[in-house]
């Protein structure tokens, strides 16, 4: 047998199976697609890339924007922190003082309403004021949506896109020039597995977060004369926070009547963790998920026929629980009310 050949076999025989094996493990346990996996493992650290950097993050009172902040001043960043309610913000403010190494004025609370288009150019001149410029804009601010589409108001679906997408866009709109005048820059957009596939109760959500991935794609294909200017987009799939609570129902005053259990939700540290590594290390698309939810992105990605019939399997059960009165979030995983 020649050299050659027995490379080859070498090569077929032990190889290869041990790569299949190696990726079956790590599949099993991903939480994420492997490109940040492998960036988490190998890539540029956040502690070190984000020192001393301007980050502005929207829907910064709660959830994952909150949990930004944390990780953020963990890292040593300066940060604009916005979303509507003032007196949560500085509760976060707090926090981020006792938690990181960051003086009073590192941080800087800008309450921001997504939906006061009319304001976005005011509150962007005084955050680029306050530090000098701006490096990273998270787009994080958002709700989302349980509702059947049959029995959805119109409104609910206008006020989703106002606020998701066109409040999203036009924030956008501020931030990238003074970006583009300085040659760098990061807009991070936090989106959705359903930006990607489609979900019941979540018809506008879905929409709002497909408007999302489409215009960011489209953006990102504009600005190759930028190539220091990174459009990033961020795909979770279930986290802990209070989306849930938050979200848009049948009507738009109407609360959402039950909030499940977060248990089988990936834990927000965790999720903000990765996030934080792929806009360090350029990423430009990210899905992050616990299992089965991750394989689900790539179902969809390169089975869609097999990751449809799964989905409308799902979906059905989804849809029948949650008429039921069960949380729909837990629907997959709690028992029926007893009545
Ligand atoms: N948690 C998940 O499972 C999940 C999965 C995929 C994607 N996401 C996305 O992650 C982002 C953060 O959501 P979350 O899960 O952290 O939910 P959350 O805990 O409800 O936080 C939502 C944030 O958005 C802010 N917000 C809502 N309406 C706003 C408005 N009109 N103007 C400005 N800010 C507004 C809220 O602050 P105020 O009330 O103070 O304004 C809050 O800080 C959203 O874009 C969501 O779509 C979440």
């Amino acid at each position: 047998m020649s050299v050659l050949e027995s490379s080859l076999a070498f090569v077929v025989w032990y190889l290869f199976p041990l790569y299949v094996v190696v990726s079956l493990v790590f599949a099993i346990f991903a939480d994420a697609d492997m490109t940040l996996l492998w960036a988490n493992l190998v890539g540029h650290r956040p502690e070190r890339r984000l020192k001393h950097r301007v980050v502005w993050v929207t829907g910064a009172s709660s959830g994952i924007g909150e949990e930004l902040a944390y990780q953020l001043a963990q890292c040593g960043a300066r940060l604009i922190l916005s979303s509507r309610r003032e007196s949560e913000l500085q509760r976060v403010k707090r926090r981020c003082l006792e938690c990181s190494h960051l003086q009073e004025d590192d941080i800087r609370v800008l309450p921001l309403d997504l939906l006061e288009r009319h304001s976005h150019e005011a509150i962007t001149q005084a955050a680029i004021q306050y530090f000098g410029h701006i490096d990273v804009l998270i787009n994080n601010g958002g709700r989302s949506q349980r509702s059947l589409f049959l029995e959805t108001n119109l409104e609910v679906y206008s006020a989703l896109m106002e606020l998701n997408f066109l409040g999203t866009v036009s924030l956008t709109k501020q931030v990238l020039p003074h970006m583009t005048e300085r040659g760098s820059g990061t807009i991070a957009t936090v989106s959705s597995v359903v930006g990607i596939a489609g979900a019941p109760l979540a018809t506008g959500y879905s929409a709002s977060k497909h408007a999302l991935q489409g215009f960011f794609n489209s953006l990102r294909t504009e600005l190759t004369d930028y190539p220091n200017i990174l459009v990033s987009t961020v795909c979770p799939g279930p986290v802990q926070s209070k989306i849930v609570d938050n979200a848009f129902t049948e009507a738009l005053h109407k609360p959402v009547p039950t909030v499940g259990s977060q248990e089988h939700k990936m834990c927000t540290r965790r999720c903000v963790r990765l996030m934080l590594v792929g806009i360090v290390n350029g990423i430009q698309e990210m899905w992050i998920a616990q299992q089965p939810f991750l394989f689900f992105y790539y179902a969809w990605q390169y089975t869609p026929t097999f990751a449809w019939f799964i989905t409308n399997k799902l979906g059905k059960k989804r849809v029948q629980n949650f008429k039921a009165g069960l949380d729909a979030d837990s629907a997959y995983f709690s028992k029926p009310k007893a009545s």
